[in-house]
């Protein structure tokens, strides 16, 4: 395996792995600025990969925040191998993050964000935004850079395959399908319907979005709010029913 990097938006990289086991991509986002920022860290069993894909942009040991969504090893597997080379780095994850998991997973406590606190790196202002089940688990969040709009956005559109790092044509049609197909695969029911999904959904696509930088999947550079609106409809669509058989 290899990552390939490319530049989304003003200094942020996207640092892809294609896995073939899994058969789909695992994206990082590293914003290189005073304090470097990077979502997500990539199962720890990458990191050698990773750390020498993030070594192409900046001097790893300056690394200062490892921001997640949510606590799965993909978001967060390869945090304390970070924390080895990089001294200085803290994760930045929610507040229920840190309390349920990340307290005690992780080799130096995280500094916990409430809903719409700002990490200020520099040049780019990222807020954070508490998402419970959105995509999934309860401690879920999203970050926001509010400097070049772009939504750091983990598993939201996911998709699989080794797509092209960036595209301005439409995602959600790749997402709706993998749903669709996710609906009979063993990793069912990842993405639960709550009584909060439509309004968090709503929410973030009030940010008004230029760039949707995906975890898995090509990254999206147009409307983002009509996108995340039109994946709202989606998810709404497919799994806001009554199950019928389980
Ligand atoms: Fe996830
Ligand atoms: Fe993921």
């Amino acid at each position: 395996m290899e990552s390939k990097v490319t530049e989304i938006a003003p200094d942020v990289f996207r640092i892809s792995t294609f896995h073939p086991d899994y058969g789909i991509q695992f994206n990082q986002f590293l914003v290189r600025d005073d304090e470097p920022f990077i979502m997500h860290t990539g199962f720890k069993k990458m990191f050698p990969i990773t750390l020498e894909a993030v070594t192409s942009v900046i001097k790893p040991e300056k690394l200062r925040w490892i921001g997640f969504s949510h606590f799965e090893s993909d978001e967060c597997g390869a945090l304390n191998e970070w924390f080895k080379v990089a001294p200085h780095a803290e994760a930045a994850c929610s507040v229920v993050g840190a309390m349920v998991m990340v307290n005690d997973f992780a080799d130096k406590p995280p500094r916990a964000l409430s809903d719409g606190e700002v990490l200020e790196i520099g040049r780019h202002r990222l807020r954070f935004l508490a998402t419970p089940h959105v995509p999934h688990c309860w401690d879920a969040g999203l970050f926001f850079d509010e400097t070049d709009r772009t939504l750091l956005c983990s598993d939201l559109f996911f998709h699989p395959g080794d797509p092209e790092p960036l595209t301005e044509s439409e995602i959600v049609g790749r997402a709706r399908a993998a749903i669709v197909e996710g609906l009979s695969s063993p990793l069912a029911k990842d993405m639960p319907y709550t009584p909060y999904t439509d309004s968090t959904m709503h929410r973030v696509a009030a940010l008004e979005p230029k760039t949707l930088a995906l975890m898995h999947g090509s990254s999206f550079r147009g409307d983002g709010r009509a996108a995340i609106l039109d994946l709202a409809s989606v998810i709404k669509e497919t799994l806001g029913k009554p199950a019928e058989n389980l």
